[in-house]
């Protein structure tokens, strides 16, 4: 093989291209999943992919597959990859980078003269982001077999509408059953993310080998209390939903301050109420909770705690709450050769790397029990991610996908 050449040109176009692919107006990037922006930025792709000459499948929950098929097909595949939905006021490199990035890698490999001896497989997650059922790593999930079929079927978004609504706005077409891999599908699954964290950067560092991402949970809760005229609805005796809520978020912060752990974070991202008028008692309120940390123990004391404090609220102010867990997930602890590969490659190529903990959760979450895994971060400016302003340069990308293309190379 010669060597590897990354053309950060070309990728940071095709980044650049797909920022633009927007439910919102550009730099902000939204692309729920199965938006209208979702399936053109999923057709972005996918004719990139085709461009390069990878062979395309397609599973029933919208998992995109693109393999570049090896001379040994016995053999499992190495997988890479990420998503290309985005949350609402999103930057363009989250996932993104793990997507375009591992196609810059595969066609790297192709202009070196590399013939794969595994097949090498791109594989670009479904709505890995929780922004339309509530639910992070949906495609993942399922391909990893830890989401039940009951509990794929109950799936509701904010208007409740399911997931077969939205399968079928997608195209998808299968059985989801047949979404669940097989235990000995791939070889290793490594995914290339930016780091959406201040270490590497503060550190300067230019990769992150992660051991270990973090365990995420969420919480629903519907509060019904009873509205009235703002004027004549004195306050003793009142019912207000919005302040059972806004009593419940506090209680988050409390419990994740609180728990022991520097790594438990705990957010009220949704708090919606109705009816939503100025001079009306808000009757209803809606609260999406989203709570992490790194250790189990102090992740789900903190998680009791909410769920006893939000019954406590509750009955003290008359509302009626119906509380959901909507995902309680253990860490991930990744695949200790593989991290050593990883370091073995940074090492050669003398870049400057270091071992880490992933606070986000992603795809790779869900992949780790299904086959070796691992995920390389590259640095992000001032570890800003979710933001519009999220920001790699093109060398750290660079890097990135060097890094990533020996890996698909060595494994
Ligand atoms: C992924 O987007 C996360 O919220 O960690
Ligand atoms: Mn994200
Ligand atoms: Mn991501």
């Amino acid at each position: 093989m010669n060597s590897i050449t990354v053309d950060i040109e070309k990728l940071q176009r095709e980044i650049d291209a797909l920022a633009l692919i927007t439910e919102a107006t550009p730099p902000v990037v939204t692309r729920v999943l199965f938006s209208e922006a979702d399936l053109r930025g999923r057709a972005f792709v996918k004719n990139l992919c085709r461009e390069a000459g990878l062979v395309l499948r397609e599973d029933a929950v919208g998992n995109m597959f693109a393999r570049w098929v090896g001379t040994d097909q016995n053999l499992p595949a190495v997988a890479t990859g990420s998503h290309i939905d985005a949350i609402p006021n999103a930057g363009k490199y989250d996932g993104v980078v793990g997507v375009l990035g591992a196609l810059e890698a595969i066609r790297a490999l192709q202009a070196a003269g590399f013939q794969p001896q595994r097949s090498i497989e791109l594989i670009v997650f479904t709505a890995e982001e929780p922004t339309r059922f509530g639910i992070g790593c949906l495609g993942s999930r399922l391909l990893g077999g830890v989401l039940s079929l009951e509990r794929a079927a109950a799936l509701r978004d904010c208007a409740g509408r399911d997931l077969e609504f939205w399968l079928m706005q997608g195209g998808c077409a299968g059985s989801l059953p047949s979404v669940k891999l097989a235990g000995d599908c791939y070889a290793a699954f490594v995914e290339l993310h930016i780091e959406q964290g201040p270490l590497l950067e503060a550190e300067n560092l230019d990769i992150g080998i992660v051991e270990k991402i973090a365990a995420p949970s969420s919480l629903r809760l519907q509060l019904t209390g009873v509205g009235g005229h703002a004027g004549a609805t004195l306050m003793p005796g009142r019912r207000d939903a919005l302040l059972a809520g806004a009593e419940i978020a506090l209680a988050v912060e409390h419990a994740a301050t609180t728990s022991g752990s520097l790594d438990t974070v705990g957010t009220t991202g949704i708090f919606r109420i109705a009816p939503g008028a100025v001079n009306s008692v808000p009757c209803e309120a809606y609260l999406e909770i989203d709570l992490r940390d790194t250790q189990v123990a102090t992740r789900d004391a903190a998680l009791a705690q909410i769920e006893n404090r939000a019954a406590a609220i509750c009955q003290r102010r008359g509302i009626k709450l119906a509380l959901q867990r909507v995902n309680v997930d253990p860490p991930a602890i990744c695949n200790a050769p593989l991290v050593q590969t990883v370091e073995q490659v940074c090492h050669k190529l003398q870049i400057a790397a270091t071992k880490l903990t992933s606070h986000a959760y992603h795809d790779a979450l869900f992949m780790a029990p299904v086959c070796p895994t691992t995920m390389i971060f590259i640095p992000c400016r001032g570890g800003v991610s979710h933001r519009p302003d999220e920001y790699s340069s093109p060398a750290q990308i660079q890097i990135g996908v060097r890094v990533l293309a020996e890996i698909l190379a060595a494994v």
